[in-house]
């Protein structure tokens, strides 16, 4: 990530000179698409989603748990927490490790209570506060026994942040056995950063583990589920897969702190947290508390793939760590441990509910296959070590399952020697899809909307598996969602789609980011605990996957690619579905452009044709979560009467023109 940097510096002032200013004197010739000359199917996975554990995307974020370090399992077991005292009661706790009885969940806190009058309690701070609405129901839950002495009781209040009581509920007759205990209340107001009081009352020694609480409101309402307003921006996007951990995540630091799928199914309470890589990544933006819960594990991602209509592409860890960080291999002879959990993923996936990993999939809810097709190998690796290893699950997996369609690494940077080599070894072993990433500067997704052009269209398919335009450098801490970026990325985009038939996949990346919570910028949806908004970059991305059409029909200026000349940037298409062409028109100069269209091999076009406009005349606007829509897109209708119309332009913009044929 960090030698991105050099990406990503060297050309941004010539961009702010060249790129976006350019005052060239426009040519008055017309914009020709060939209707009738299909150059490519569009695949439905076209545009997806890439989902990554950085930036408290799944614990604080998505995954809608709103206690913190729930099962002490943290480095520091009270993180997060802090002990209380009201009222004259007292009390000692200490933590109680059981190791190799509880592999999975080893501590729980062991708590003495001199509370006859008063409480002795803990308090949750939540993430970077709890996030509480008015008349909502929240859903509490703890692993709770009697210590053996005494006899106590708890009382659960949230406290909003001007410390008032906002809800409560009371558990007690706690026997010598563990059980999970469950209370529920409504909050009395809405606050962003309340947090949560465990209270216990009484004498005696309690012991507790797994504290949770849920908001009852989450996504189709499923029981400890995940943020609805979260998953509805995925859905918008009507995504065509759901690329899942990540990114860095899949690799870890070292092996030991991988992401293994196998941790992260089966009850909650038995799913190990572990520390979030991104945790200590950066020295700027260190975050301590960042752990793994693995609330949101492989099912629930199985799950939200199904509920938002995406193909699921999980990305699996092929015996490396991240090369950046120790880039630990494990022997090739010693990877049968690694190639067993895919094929034991895909089990999980497809098998039957009588085989193994299928009868688990069935015991969590969900008999029927997920019909998995998709399956990443390693994230973004490189080098001899990666190709050594990749033969071998490439082995594996297409014998067993010769259906299932893998992607395969081509490192950090899209060119190179590290690039070239990947490309040339993974093409000879005829690789299904490579994945290629790119965090460079906005000028850059200008200058390669062409990339794609002159691609080999016999060898291996494309996924642009991780992108975004940085407006600084990669990894910079100052990087901003602006409209230059999202501009340059729409630009960039045409290429992808104009080149269908070899990049069958792209997809952003990061996706989510906690305002308060975050590592890396920019990122495509950002919240706090109550508000998420869709930056400029997601508006691109929505355009596009909301209109990406079925074939991809040329469309020419001056009998070339639009990719550049007289600052227009333009992909065409048709939806079969509909009889629609889908015009993607994009002008980076600071002109309105009007610009003559003749549509050729089409009978006529006569109607209302409907725009989608995504305009700002100051490229480094921004949307925020006061004002999440300063930058988003305008529906305007238009009528065309004839197979040559003209269209407006305006300054800095990204239309979308659909129109019956
Ligand atoms: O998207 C952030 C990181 O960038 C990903 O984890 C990694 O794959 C890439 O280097």
């Amino acid at each position: 990530m960090i030698r991105k940097q050099l990406l990503a510096s060297s050309v941004f002032v010539t961009f702010l000179l060249t790129g976006f200013y350019k005052s060239d004197a426009q040519s008055s010739s017309p914009i020709i698409v060939k209707a009738n000359e299909v150059k490519a199917n569009i695949k439905p996975t076209m545009y997806g989603i890439f989902f990554e554990d950085i930036n408290f995307a799944a614990d604080g974020g998505l995954y809608a748990e709103l206690v913190k370090n729930r099962s002490f399992e943290f480095y520091n077991p009270l993180m997060g927490w802090k002990e209380i005292k009201e009222n004259g009661g007292s009390g000692k706790l200490y933590f109680v490790n059981v190791g190799g009885k509880s592999p999975q969940n080893t501590r729980y806190a062991h708590i003495s209570v001199n509370a006859a009058n008063g409480s002795f309690g803990l308090a949750n701070e939540g993430y970077r506060g709890i996030g509480v609405e008015q008349g909502e129901q929240y859903n509490f839950s703890v692993f709770a026994r009697n210590g053996g002495q005494g006899n106590t009781s708890i009382t659960v209040e949230l406290v909003s942040s001007k410390g008032e009581k906002i809800g409560s509920a009371n558990l007690s007759g706690f026997n010598t056995e563990w059980k999970k205990y469950t209370a529920s209340f409504t909050s009395s107001a809405t606050d962003e950063k309340a947090h949560l009081n465990i209270l216990f009352h009484g004498a005696g020694l309690i012991d507790v583990d797994m504290i949770s609480l849920f908001p009852e409101n989450t996504f189709k309402n499923r029981k400890n589920g995940l943020r609805a307003d979260l998953v509805q921006k995925l859905a918008d996007l009507k995504p065509g897969f759901l690329r899942f951990p990540g990114g860095c995540i899949v690799e870890g630091h070292e092996l030991e702190t991988r992401y293994q799928w196998k941790k992260t199914v089966g009850p909650v309470e038995n799913r190990t947290p572990i520390v979030n890589r991104w945790n200590t990544e950066f020295k700027h933006r260190i975050t301590s508390d960042y752990f793994q819960s693995f609330g949101l594990g492989f099912f629930e991602y199985f799950q939200l793939a199904e509920d938002i209509g995406a193909e699921p592409l999980p990305i699996l860890n092929c015996g490396m760590a991240c090369q950046f960080n120790t880039g630990e291999v494990t022997p090739v002879d010693q990877l049968d441990p690694y190639i067993k959990d895919a094929l034991d993923l895909i089990e999980f996936a497809n098998g039957p509910v009588d085989s193994a990993w299928g009868k688990l999939r069935a015991e969590m809810g969900h008999p029927a296959p997920f019909n998995l097709k998709l399956l990443g190998v390693g994230n973004e690796q490189w080098d001899t070590q990666y190709i050594e290893r990749y033969k071998e699950f490439a082995k594996a997996i297409k014998q067993k399952y010769p259906d299932v369609q893998l992607i395969s690494a081509a490192g950090p940077s899209p060119n190179g020697p590290l690039f070239d080599y990947a490309w040339k070894e993974l093409k000879a072993l005829d690789a299904d899809i490579i994945d290629e990433h790119y965090y460079a500067n906005p000028q850059w997704f200008l200058d390669n909307a062409t990339r794609y052009d002159n691609y080999d269209r016999k060898g291996p398919k494309v996924f642009a598996g991780e992108y975004a335009a940085q407006s600084v450098a990669t990894t910079s801490p100052e990087n901003k969602n602006n409209w230059r970026c999202a501009l340059a990325e729409a630009a960039f985009m045409t290429g992808l789609e104009r080149n269908a038939d070899v990049v069958n996949m792209a997809s952003y990346a990061p996706l989510f980011a906690h305002v308060e919570g975050w590592q890396w910028t920019p990122d495509l949806i950002w919240f706090d605990n109550l508000r998420s908004y869709g930056t400029p970059n997601y508006y691109v991305q929505k355009m596009y996957s909301n209109n990406k059409g079925t074939v991809e029909v040329p469309i020419h200026l001056n009998d070339s690619v639009m990719a550049g000349a007289d600052s227009l940037y333009a992909a065409a298409s048709i939806d079969k579905t509909t009889n629609e062409l889908i015009l993607k028109l994009i002008n980076i100069s600071g002109q309105e452009q009007n610009r003559n269209i003749v549509v050729d091999g089409v009978k006529g076009l006569k109607g209302n044709a409907k725009l989608t406009v995504l305009q700002s005349n100051d490229l480094d606007v921004v949307n925020s979560l006061d004002s999440p829509t300063t930058i988003s897109p305008v529906e305007k209708e238009m009528t065309i009467k004839n197979k040559k119309f003209s269209i407006p332009l305006v300054p800095y913009s990204f239309t979308v023109l659909r129109i019956k044929m």
